[in-house]
């Protein structure tokens, strides 16, 4: 397993999006790769719940974004994201009742991994391509990682 990184070719050029992105793989980092020694598993599964409510915050945007430019492959989209849900909030349950990630963490690297390499270069690539020309209606209605709270998402 190495580091979650958002490398030039995944970028989509849409600032708000890149900077989601971004944090949602630095979320991942910091589930998989825990600063050794303080870092207790109550730690790790605090930023797990808030990685999962981070993502929610995310899929909705680009989809409401994609709702406003009429994409025509909004379902399609759409679709993929709900897989994708499922899947995390799935883990991060089992992770919850085990008290700990332990065991799960090979199982959330190859679905971060899945979701970023081919999810954001086959869909949100196309999505950003699609709407950049109207992209004013969706500036002022996503929030920037900075302003969610951390300590929203308590466990
Ligand atoms: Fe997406
Ligand atoms: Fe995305």
């Amino acid at each position: 397993m190495k580091r979650l990184e958002l490398t030039e070719d995944l970028m989509t050029g849409i600032k708000e999006i890149d900077n989601q992105h971004r944090e949602l793989l630095a979320l991942g980092n910091e589930v998989l790769f825990p600063d050794s020694g303080e870092t207790t598993d109550r730690d790790i599964l605090k930023v797990l719940n808030f990685l999962i409510k981070y993502v929610k915050i995310h899929f909705d945007a680009e989809e409401l974004l994609m709702e406003c430019n009429g994409f025509d492959r909004l379902e399609g989209h759409r679709k993929q994201h709900r897989r994708l849900r499922r899947e995390v909030e799935g883990l991060a349950d089992r992770a919850k009742q085990q008290g700990t990630v332990k065991g799960l963490a090979n199982e959330l690297y190859y679905l971060l991994h899945d979701w970023y390499i081919y999810h954001i270069r086959e869909w949100d690539k196309a999505m950003a391509v699609y709407t950049s020309k109207t992209f004013q209606t969706f500036k002022k209605t996503v929030p920037e990682p900075e302003d969610i709270e951390f300590n929203d998402f308590e466990i």
